[in-house]
Order: C-alpha cells, then structure tokens, then sequence
C-alpha cells in the first residue's frame, strides 16, 4: 500500500480541546496536530488576547492561543458546510485551517502598544515566522515546498484565490467571529454575542469572497451590532488606553535611556534589537508577555525616577486619569499644560498623553487592501446585494467613523504640587472640558 501523503495524514482519533466559546475545537488533520505542537505556535499562550484590557475587565486573561484555535475551529466548520457547495474547491481545506491557526503567529507582547513604539507590525512577523527557518516552517514544507508561502499569502491577503482570504479576513471573518465571540465572553460583558450557528449555515462561498442567504441577513446585523458594541465598551476602554499610554510610555523611556548611556541595572537585553531598529525572527519569538513584565517588576528599582515610577504604575494599576479631549479646540490648552507640567517638574513627555481611538464599523466600499471587502446578500434570485442596501440598521452604522480623543495625566501627582497658583492653574485647564471625570 502506498504510504497516505503527509497532507492527507489523518490522526487515529479526533483529538478535541475543550473551549469555552465553541464548546468543542476538533483537530483531525496530522498537519494541524503538528502545527500546534511548534514552538512558535505554543508561544502564543504567553501572550494576551487582549493586553491591557484586564485592567478594566478582570476576566480578560485569554491569551492568543485560545483565540487561534477559535478561529481555526470557525474555518473548520465553514469548509466542512463547504463541502458539497459548487463553487468550493476542496484541496483549499487545509490551506485554509493552517492559515487559519497561524494568522496570529507574529503577535508580540502587548501588541499594539509594542508594535507603536518600534514602529513594528506584527502581520510582517507572522510571515517572516512561517517563511523562516522555524518548526512551523518544517511542518508546512513537509505538505509542499510551496505551501509555506502559500499559507503566509493567504494571511497577507495576496493569495489569487480572493474567496480563500475572506474565510480569514473581510468584514464577516472567522477571526472577527472568534474575537468578538470570546472576548465577550471572557471580559464577561453583554454585547458581542450574536447567532454564529446561522451566520455558519447561511454562509455560502461566492465568485471571490463568502456570501450570505439574504434570510439570514438579521443574524449579520446582530453580528455588526455587536462589533460595534465591542469597539467602544471593550477595545477603547478609556481605562484600558490609560494603562496603554503608561506601556508605551515605559517602552519611550527605557528606549531614550538605552541610546542615552543610562547604566540600567537590569540592561534591556531582550529589547536591545527593538532600540537599535534591527530584530531577527528568533529575537521576536524570543519576547512575550512574562519577559516584558519580569523587565518592569525590575525596573521599578531603576536610578532613573520617570521609569521606576512608570513601572510601579503598570504593575500597581495606579493609572492616568482622563479627561475627553478636543485637538480643534484644545490645542492651546495641551501646550499650556506642557509648560506648567515642566515648570511643576513633571515631564510631560511621559506624563501628559493625546490617546486617539477611531473605528468604523462597516464600510461597503473596497478599498486597495481588499480588507473593506463588503458584505454580499445572496438573494431568492441569486442576485448579489450588498448588505447596508437591504439592512436599515446596517445602513444607519456604514461609513461612520468615529473618533474619540482622550487627554492622560497623573493626578497624583498634580494634587502634590506644593505651589499652590500652579496646581490650580493645571486643575483648571483640565476642568475646561470633561469636569465629570477628573475626580473619576
Ligand atoms: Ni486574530
């Protein structure tokens, strides 16, 4: 008998992991048994879904494991009601599973606020994992020489089949199922749940993208709603930028200090490629949550008082206070307050913050990254109509950003201010807008 093709490797059982969110996550395929064994795939448990999002909501511990597998498992259950479907080719099975467990790969500790400061984006680094000399490169060349590079295409959005790419990104994604889904359900609030059995069941796979029965387009709405929920409950929690600002602040110092001379007790060993601007894969896998705290647990006994006293902050949650924050109208303010922050010995540089959030919840035009790809309704006629065409709620939310601006600050600091005109002075300025929440 002719030995089974690796790609075609079956396990003897089905190994299933326990998840909150889908109940059960199947693996049945030798291929992603073997991915998720990788190093680099394992690695992902040591970093949080959500960075600093716990601050505010304590549940909010998952980590970018739970969250991969999750997206995996919702691909698995969209190729398998493929299956029958014309339209659907099934040798793109496993691309699309693999891709779909490595989409995340390159995350690094507290992404988004990491990857601000380095200037860094964490897409770049899952394609340099996947493509370099790495387990999870071994375990994809064993399937083809070329099926490393064609999962990282897939994930990069340049792969020719477009329908492929919109199981794991376009607006109606398995990656945005599974986050919304489970970040839901682990920061414990009420909005982010929405019928995914249905939207499964009505999704069918279209010319370049996935598409939806237009009977199920209630299901989409509640799915948009609940994005839309979770962007400004969850993600842009003012309290979570807080705790942000005060990372990246920490990352600002350390780095000024590293090119400085700054004799650090504990040197910045494992961030030393980040400052000089020159990482390799293995310094990138080489991070992660834990090392990033281990650094600021040391750090709060620095020489240096502003990256001590950010650290003890992270760590303690002795976080910035906010207030909302006009930049048309406020700008003479923020540079009147660097002056007096300056003047009261406060570097405002570390210690007064502008924190921007923007999301847009649908938005049907394509743009060039084919990320806006809209949402299609299949309707009774095979006709393809976009969804806020058909949807009045849709509609109300397309094309509508919205933008919110924060003003960061240590009040602490401020009330300890011994002259007693220039703390009022700074009191002042921050009460001009925002009055209910300076004591908050
Ligand atoms: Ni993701």
């Amino acid at each position: 008998m002719k030995k089974m093709a690796y790609k075609d490797e079956q396990l003897h059982e089905v190994k299933v992991f326990k998840d909150p969110v889908h109940r059960y996550v199947r693996v049945v395929d030798r291929v992603i048994w073997d991915l998720i064994a990788t190093k680099e795939f394992q690695r992902l448990r040591m970093i949080k879904q959500l960075g600093t999002t716990n601050v505010t909501f304590h549940g909010a511990e998952h980590s970018r494991f739970n969250h991969s597998l999750g997206v995996y498992e919702i691909v698995r259950r969209m190729v398998k009601n493929f299956k029958s479907e014309e339209g659907w080719d099934r040798d793109e099975d496993l691309l699309c599973l693999c891709a779909a467990l490595l989409h995340d790969l390159g995350h690094g500790p507290f992404s988004h606020s990491f990857e601000k400061v380095f200037d860094l984006d964490h897409e770049k680094f899952t394609q340099a994992i996947i493509l370099g000399d790495t387990d999870v490169h071994t375990v994809l060349s064993r399937v083809a020489s070329d099926f490393p590079e064609k999962v990282a295409s897939v994930i990069a959005k340049t792969y020719e089949n477009k329908l492929v790419v919109s199981l794991i990104s376009s607006q109606i994604d398995a990656d945005r199922m599974d986050y919304l889904q489970r970040d839901a359900y682990y920061t414990g609030v009420s909005y982010g749940h929405f019928d995914m059995e249905r939207i499964l069941r009505v999704m069918r796979p279209g010319t370049d993208e996935v598409v939806i029965k237009s009977t199920g387009m209630h299901a989409v709405e509640d799915y948009i709603m609940s994005r839309y929920q979770m962007y400004w409950q969850v993600y842009f929690h003012p309290v979570t930028r807080s705790a942000e600002v005060i990372l990246i602040n920490i990352f600002m110092r350390a780095n000024m200090l590293y090119h400085s001379g700054y004799p650090f007790r504990l040197k910045p060993t494992h961030f030393q490629p980040f400052f000089e601007g020159d990482i390799s894969v293995e310094e990138y896998l080489a991070l992660n949550d834990g090392v990033v705290q281990y650094y600021f647990q040391v750090w709060q006994e620095e020489e240096d008082p502003i990256l001590s006293d950010l650290c003890s902050r992270f760590l303690e949650r002795r976080l910035f206070k906010y207030i909302e924050y006009n930049p048309m109208l406020q700008e003479d303010d923020f540079f009147q307050l660097q002056v007096l922050f300056r003047r009261a010995g406060i570097d405002p540089d570390y210690y007064l913050a502008v924190d921007k959030s923007a999301d847009l919840p649908y938005d049907f035009y394509e743009s060039a990254s084919g990320s806006r790809t809209p949402i299609y309704l299949q309707m009774p006629t095979t006709e393809l109509v976009e969804l806020s065409q058909e949807s009045t709620i849709v509609e109300a939310l397309s094309r509508k950003k919205r933008s919110d601006h924060k003003l960061y600050y240590p009040l602490d600091f401020i009330e300890r201010i011994k002259d007693d005109d220039l703390r009022e002075e700074i009191i002042r300025l921050l009460r001009k807008r925002g009055e209910s929440h300076i004591h908050s």
